[in-house]
């Protein structure tokens, strides 16, 4: 069997969001929470690891600024408990997180003779405490990861995956793109056992020409090396399952010939238009509190994309982007591109309500006729992608636009680029464009 390349690159990076009734605060990379049930010390720690933490702990000025902040937008008024501690006067303070003991912001005349330790709400000085006495406190806990809606977590990878059905190869792929994944890489046999599970199918009907739970993986296999070769994924082709069965099967009644996760040799190769009954997509864990409600979050860039659909030049586009702590989009891979096309694809050929074209997307690039090439882009990234081009009219410079149609509506197709010749400073205006900021951008800036 060939082996096909496709140039992806594979981040695994996990991320999370907050328990619920807890906050993200970048600064302190940690979801605060606050409980103003009264509990002494050691039972307000407890309390905190059951939520997967510990009572919060303060490493300097600047991260105790912040934790003020937040209590002042809590409107508290009163005493919390925080992590520090000692067992005794003569032993030095300690972080129930095991944290270096490098800050303390203590009150005048504090913490005396006292074992615990409490943040003022209203200062956010630090006062000793009786560890039996009865407050409230604040504990600093670990996102936990997520996923989109329909996806499923599966904590020995940190990875979430999608059950679609009915769909080729390159369709299925396409699907998994759009969340920022790919066609399920497996990398264990507790993994692969995941998937079985997920995809698991009682009815063992045929769909064209599979039983259902069959279940397209993004690997291919060489049988004369007897071994995984390729994942769509990028990842290593480290892992083979016990092979009868590729892709995988999970029809139970089909047992005796594939079934029970074993996988099968395709008959198929990537391009071929039989869609199999089932596929399963892989992609990171992702966070809401990453990026701001409605924007994307794309784990291979750590970034968040916006695509707003009102009329602006590029240098108003540019001002609304920054507004949010971005820039217009700058583009580095085949795979942002095919992310921020899915975001924008638009089937038809109309106009937007103030008359400008459907599906022609403003990215964020100015491209030189003279490099032939990108000559910048306005977020200052590298100039180190050139997607496939369409219309062009030999511009000495031109803004850089995204078809999000079909061919039908013009010159170009879905997701190439075209160069309107117009230069940024030129008060052309355009329907649609994207944003794109580093994911967290926006609480930092809540902050400043
Ligand atoms: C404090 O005392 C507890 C219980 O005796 C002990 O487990 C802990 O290690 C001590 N911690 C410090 C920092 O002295
Ligand atoms: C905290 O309260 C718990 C339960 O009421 C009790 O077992 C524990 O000894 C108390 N600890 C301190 C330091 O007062
Ligand atoms: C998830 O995995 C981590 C370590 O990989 C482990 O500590 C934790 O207990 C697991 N959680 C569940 C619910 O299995
Ligand atoms: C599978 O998808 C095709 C179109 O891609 C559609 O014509 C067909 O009805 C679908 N089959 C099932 C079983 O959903
Ligand atoms: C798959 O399901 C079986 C049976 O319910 C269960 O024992 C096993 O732990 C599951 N495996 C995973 C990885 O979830
Ligand atoms: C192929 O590899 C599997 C283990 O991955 C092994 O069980 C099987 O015997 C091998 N088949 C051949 C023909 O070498
Ligand atoms: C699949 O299609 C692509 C693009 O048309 C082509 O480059 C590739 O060789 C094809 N692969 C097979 C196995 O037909």
């Amino acid at each position: 069997m060939k082996i096909f390349l496709l140039f992806v690159i594979f981040l695994g990076s996990t991320l999370g969001q907050c328990p619920s009734g807890s906050s993200f605060v970048s600064e302190l990379n940690a979801c605060l929470m606050i409980d103003q049930t009264a509990s002494n010390f050691t039972v307000a720690e407890a309390s905190c690891v059951s939520m997967g933490g510990h009572l919060l702990s303060i490493h300097s000025i600047f991260q105790n600024a912040i934790v003020l902040a937040y209590l002042q937008q809590a409107a508290l008024t009163s005493d919390l408990y925080i992590g520090l501690f000692r067992n005794s006067t003569s032993i030095p303070w300690s972080w129930t997180d095991r944290s270096t003991a490098d800050y303390q912001k203590w009150a005048s005349g504090e913490p005396g003779s006292n074992l615990c330790s409490t943040i003022r709400s209203i200062d956010g000085q630090w006062h000793g405490a009786a560890c039996s006495q009865n407050l409230g406190h604040i504990c600093a806990v670990s996102m936990t990861a997520s996923c989109p809606r329909n996806w499923n977590f599966f904590n020995g990878t940190g990875m979430c995956y999608y059950h679609g059905q009915n769909a080729t190869f390159l369709e299925a792929e396409k699907v998994c793109r759009s969340s920022g994944g790919h066609l399920a890489s497996v990398h264990s046999d507790a993994e692969n056992d995941f998937i079985k599970n997920l995809t698991w199918s009682t009815q063992c009907a045929y769909v064209n020409t599979w039983i259902s739970g069959t279940t397209l993986l993004g690997g291919t296999f060489d049988q004369s090396r007897n071994r995984t070769t390729w994942w769509s994924d990028g990842s290593p082709a480290d892992y083979t399952h016990s092979l009868r069965a590729f892709p995988m099967n999970s029809c139970p009644q089909d047992e005796e010939k594939c079934g029970g996760g074993n996988w099968r040799i395709g008959r198929y190769s990537i391009n071929n238009s039989v869609p199999y009954p089932d596929y399963v997509c892989k992609t990171a864990a992702i966070s809401h509190s990453q990026c701001p409600t409605g924007w994307q979050y794309l784990s291979l860039t750590n970034a968040c994309y916006w695509h707003e659909m009102s009329s602006m030049s590029f240098w108003d586009a540019e001002v609304f982007c920054e507004a949010f702590g971005g820039n217009l989009a700058s583009i580095h891979s085949d795979s942002e591109n095919q992310f921020i096309q899915d975001m924008v694809w638009n089937p038809s050929c109309g106009q937007t309500q103030d008359g400008f074209q459907l599906g022609e997307v403003l990215l964020g690039g100015v491209y030189s006729g003279f490099k032939k090439g990108i000559s910048y882009w306005i977020d200052g990234s590298a100039p180190d992608f050139m997607h496939q081009t369409c219309d062009l009219f030999g511009a000495s410079e031109s803004t850089i636009v995204m078809a999000a149609h079909p061919n039908k509506c013009g010159s170009c197709f879905e997701g190439q680029w075209f160069l309107p010749n117009g230069a940024p400073d030129s008060n052309r205006e355009y329907g649609e464009f994207i944003c794109k900021a580093p994911a967290y951008s926006h609480l930092k800036r809540l902050h400043q």
